[in-house]
């Protein structure tokens, strides 16, 4: 089922705390980054899931196979429902990633590979990182490795959602931040965007939206037009 997840982008806590109460009896699916993770430690994860929220914790694993199998069990173990990697730590270590989540006898979270940081550009990723090729044929390149390790799916930009859906399957999962309102919405630092609406035509299975949702005066009523709009595919 397509899914919107909330950004929890906050400090603190009580900043978290703040802006779930606006949800009233709604527990959204929601991300923690590492701002709030590694402020608060895993303690936010446990609250959240007692709360009675579904939790995307976006750390973007990228070490040894070995080490990312035993911090993969470890997110596992607080009951986190979907965890990610860097397509880029190669094959063996999603592969590493993919055991953890299947044996952790916890929650087997969704493991969801980062393919190119959409902050890295073309010229980056080909002069310092030595990377040949255009940005997009990268993007798909990790997405293929990420499929064959077995992971569930990528997290991509608005633009690349459909050449992914296109080649890999349905079933591949796509996770689409870059997220705005059609209407009214401010772009913030994002350079790449697009509307709910479009997102869920491009074929994502969940939209991650931060600001659009918490910084609106009436959090829930935005949440709620975002859900309505992704999953409808009508721009509001
Ligand atoms: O506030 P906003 O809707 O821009 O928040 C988007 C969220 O998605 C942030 O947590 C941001 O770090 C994350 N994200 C992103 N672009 C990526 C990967 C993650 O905006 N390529």
């Amino acid at each position: 089922m397509k899914d919107v997840i909330v950004a929890l982008d906050f400090q603190n806590r009580e900043q978290m705390r703040a802006c779930l109460e606006r949800f009233g009896s709604a527990r959204p699916y929601v991300k923690v980054g590492k701002e709030l993770f590694y402020a608060e430690g895993p303690d936010v994860v446990y609250e959240l899931k007692e709360r009675g929220h579904r939790v995307f914790l976006d750390l973007k694993l990228h070490d040894i196979p070995h080490t990312v199998q035993g911090a993969v069990y470890s997110l596992a173990r607080l009951g986190a429902d979907m965890v990610n990697v860097h397509a880029a730590g190669g094959i063996a270590m999603m592969q590493a990633a993919r055991e953890a989540s299947e044996s952790s006898g916890y929650a087997h979270p969704l493991i969801i590979a980062v393919t190119q940081l959409t902050s890295t550009g073309q010229d980056v990723m080909n002069r310092e990182l030595l990377i040949p090729g255009t940005v997009e044929q990268v993007v798909l390149s990790y997405a293929k490795n990420a499929q064959e390790a077995g992971l569930d799916g990528v997290v991509c930009s608005p633009l690349e959602t459909a050449v992914i859906k296109k080649e890999l399957g349905d079933a591949f999962l796509t996770v689409t931040p870059g997220i705005r309102f059609s209407n009214g919405g401010i772009a913030d630092d994002q350079v790449r965007v697009t509307t709910p609406a479009q997102a869920g035509a491009d074929g994502s299975d969940y939209i991650v939206v931060g600001r659009p949702i918490t910084r609106a005066d009436d959090p829930l009523a935005a949440y709620a037009r975002c859900v309505e709009e992704f999953r409808g595919g009508i721009d509001g």
